[in-house]
């Protein structure tokens, strides 16, 4: 008889905790009891799962005790706490914040690109940031094909990045101007409907904020080649919940885009979205609850005989977070290292 697996999620609550109950549904994951944590302000609450009430608890010391996979996805500080404690009680997490990505000791995992990296786990395994992922998946079939030298991204990312309740806020502050009112931020620091900004993450010492810096060293660490170049640009848009990414590549030699579209074509996670004669390509409200990550508009970089440029959305709250977390449990079942 196939073993069925204890889960918790932690942060069952949020954007990614809701998709992650509903992709555990929907791919028959080998499931033995659930478990829902989320903060105080939630518990005693009930969720619906497979046509039952599931009451959302607090997390406490005990809540890891005979848990087999934690998915967290509350935050860096509630994953910093608890983590610790779960691999304690012999849990495996797959850690959706930024607290352990750049650990040594812990594998950065698209399951796409680097799954052998699974074997090195001592617990706690990270789920990259979203618009890495998002990249990974697009780019890693070329740079397999021949390295990638250079990448410039500039990201057009949605509210969903920051949790349900910004998703919200655009919403209201959306109704709020076709009313005629003021658009008041709570969650995010200014307006976002109608409006974009630079993303709102802190700012480090090279003047790129933390989400560019992202980009630059989990991706390095995902391709395990740290000799790429990477600069980022990332932008926040009243979008609701797919990312858009304008990508170009720089190769040592040029990449033909009519061989990059056919290694892109059969690349597992990807969908080749073009039709140049309608001016046809990956829009935000296309990629929305889908699991590929859609690609398109690739073509020959004109400023540059060895650059390539391409156009990528992808749902930040699936590919970007939740469906990578639980394709990374999968890989921990099928090769047996949980
Ligand atoms: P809650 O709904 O009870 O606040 P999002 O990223 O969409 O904003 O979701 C954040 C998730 O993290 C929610 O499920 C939220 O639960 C949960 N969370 C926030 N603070 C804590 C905490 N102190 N302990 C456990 N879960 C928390």
């Amino acid at each position: 008889m196939s073993k069925n697996y204890n889960v918790a999620i932690l942060g069952a609550t949020g954007a990614v905790g809701t998709e992650l109950l509903a992709l555990l549904e929907e791919r028959n994951f080998p499931l033995g009891n659930l478990k829902l944590l989320a903060s105080e302000r939630s518990a005693g609450q009930s969720i619906k799962f497979a046509g039952r009430e599931l009451i959302i608890e607090s997390v406490t010391e005990t809540s890891f005790d005979g848990v087999d996979i934690v998915l967290a996805s509350a935050g860096g500080s509630i994953s910093k706490k608890w983590l610790p404690i779960a691999t304690k009680a012999g849990a495996v997490s797959i850690d959706n914040s930024s607290a352990f990505r750049m650990h040594p000791d812990v594998p950065l995992i698209v399951p796409e690109v680097n799954p052998e990296s699974a074997h090195y786990h001592k617990g706690i395994i990270a789920n990259p940031n979203c618009t890495t992922i998002l990249m990974a998946v697009a780019i890693y079939p070329l740079h397999q094909v021949q390295p990638i030298q250079r990448i410039v991204a500039s990201t057009y990312q949605s509210a969903s990045g920051a949790g349900a309740r910004a998703m919200e806020e655009v919403k209201i502050q959306s109704q709020a101007i076709l009313n005629g009112e003021p658009a008041v931020p709570e969650i995010l620091p200014y307006p976002l409907a109608f409006n974009l900004f630079p993303h709102n993450s802190p700012m480090t010492d090279n003047a790129y904020c933390e989400e560019e810096m992202k980009m630059v060293n989990e991706t390095r660490k995902i391709f395990g080649d740290y000799d790429i170049r990477i600069t980022a640009t990332c932008v926040r848009v009243p979008v609701l919940r797919a990312h858009s990414e304008a990508i170009n590549l720089e190769f040592a030699h040029p990449f033909n885009p009519d061989r990059a579209r056919e290694i892109l074509a059969k690349a597992d996670g990807v969908k080749v979205v073009e039709d140049f004669s309608k001016n046809y390509f990956p829009m935000p409200i296309d990629a929305s609850g889908k699991d590929d990550v859609l690609v398109g508009r690739i073509r020959q970089d004109i400023s540059h005989p060895n650059g390539l440029e391409l156009w990528l959305c992808g749902d930040q709250i699936r590919k970007g977070a939740a469906l990578n977390a639980v394709q990374i449990a999968e890989l921990l079942i099928v090769k047996d290292l949980i």
